[in-house]
């Protein structure tokens, strides 16, 4: 049990944003507030802290019941979020212009005690979870609460915005198929999920794809030609196919556009090289969507509210009950606590063995292995 009683938490929103952060702030908020503790939002990450001279109006601001009023709905998050400035990897511009990456979690608790804050609630992806986890083995007391929509979080049975970007992409593929039937075309839909297809999977069995290609299971081209010269010998002319921006052939690797020190690689391009090559073994017409970052906006799911509205509240009580180093994570149908390396040291992949790809196969439905 920690020694000091709590008093002034902080909060702090990295990585990519997805629908649910603003629920997970306002119950953060108010959890603290209702046992009489004060709660600082940090801007931009950790950026507010490690750089206050951005931040002329406060990097670090008080939080009260006012400023998380009417926010449970809305998508994006109200402290800003980046994922520039890892605290672990910061960039540091040397005198002869090279930039090296120096772990910076030190200085960041240090900046904690000078603020006087006694906790934090880090949210956000693996990424995240690394700093919190880093933070609290130096001392810091930190909970974590787990987001993103790729849903790749291990440790935890979801994260939120992964209903939302699901439901999302499902809509989207109901629509591409009266206009795909209509011209008798291909569409390629490609979707964000780089590590894992979660996505591209519950999207495109909840959308009747045709086609499913994921990191998962590293793909041949030969097998999805098949699957669509297959439809079209059925007198079906058009196909669906959903492509997780991750996927790569097999025996290639992943489409990366850019790659930036203390970044994660920016991945895309795949839905193109899937396309072109379709149109040109086919002869058919092929048209490609790119949902991208659509998946990551807009109003979260009742679901992925309440999921996001019981993380932020379950935080707290963990930091109330004296826990530290752990991250919350849905075991259903509770809510748990589970140390934070356990969300860091693997991600959570798609299980060829499981049941959803069992029943997609099922469903012939091609992964193009
Ligand atoms: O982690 C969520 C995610 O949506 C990934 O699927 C994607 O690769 C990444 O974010 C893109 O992030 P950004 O464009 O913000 O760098």
């Amino acid at each position: 049990m920690p020694t000091k009683l709590i008093k002034r938490i902080a909060i702090s929103t990295g990585g990519g944003d997805a629908p649910g952060l603003n629920a997970v702030i306002r119950a953060t908020v108010l959890s603290a507030l209702s046992r009489g503790w004060e709660c600082f939002g940090i801007r931009d990450g950790f950026n507010g802290m490690m750089k206050p001279e951005d931040y002329p109006e406060g990097g670090v601001f008080k939080l009260s019941r006012e400023t998380v009023r009417g926010i449970t709905h809305l998508g994006g998050t109200i402290l800003g979020t980046t994922n520039r400035g890892n605290p672990l990897h910061y960039p540091v511009t040397q005198p002869d212009g090279s930039v090296i990456e120096v772990d910076r979690t030190g200085d960041l608790v240090e900046i904690f005690r000078q603020r006087r804050l006694d906790a934090l609630i880090s949210v956000g992806g693996d990424g995240s979870m690394a700093i919190a986890h880093a933070l609290a083995q130096k001392g810091l007391r930190v909970v974590g609460v787990p987001k993103t929509i790729d849903n790749d979080l291990a440790g935890t049975e979801a994260t939120f915005g992964f209903d939302t970007a699901v439901t999302f992409a499902t809509e989207c593929l109901d629509r591409l198929h009266t206009t795909a039937a209509s011209h008798n075309r291909v569409m390629v839909v490609e979707v964000m999920g780089r590590y894992a297809g979660w996505i591209a999977l519950h999207s495109g069995i909840a959308g009747s794809a045709d086609v499913i290609l994921i990191p998962e299971i590293p793909y041949r081209i030969d097998s999805v030609i098949e699957k669509i010269n297959l439809r079209g010998g059925e007198g079906r002319n058009f196909s669906i196919v959903v492509v997780a921006e991750g996927a790569k052939p097999t025996g290639g690797a992943p489409s990366v556009i850019s790659k930036e020190i203390g970044r994660a690689e920016r991945l895309g391009g795949i839905g193109a090289i899937i396309a072109d090559e379709i149109h040109a073994r086919t002869g058919k017409e092929t048209r490609l969507v790119v949902l991208g970052h659509l998946l990551r906006g807009g109003t979260p799911t009742a679901s992925d509210r309440l999921l996001a509205l019981r993380f932020g509240a379950a935080a707290v009580r963990a930091l109330d009950e004296g826990s530290t180093g752990i991250m919350v994570a849905l075991a259903p149908p509770e809510v748990r606590y589970v140390p934070l390396y356990e969300a860091t040291k693997r991600m959570k992949v798609v299980s060829l063995e499981s049941d959803t790809v069992r029943a997609a196969r099922d469903l012939g439905i091609c992964f193009g292995d």
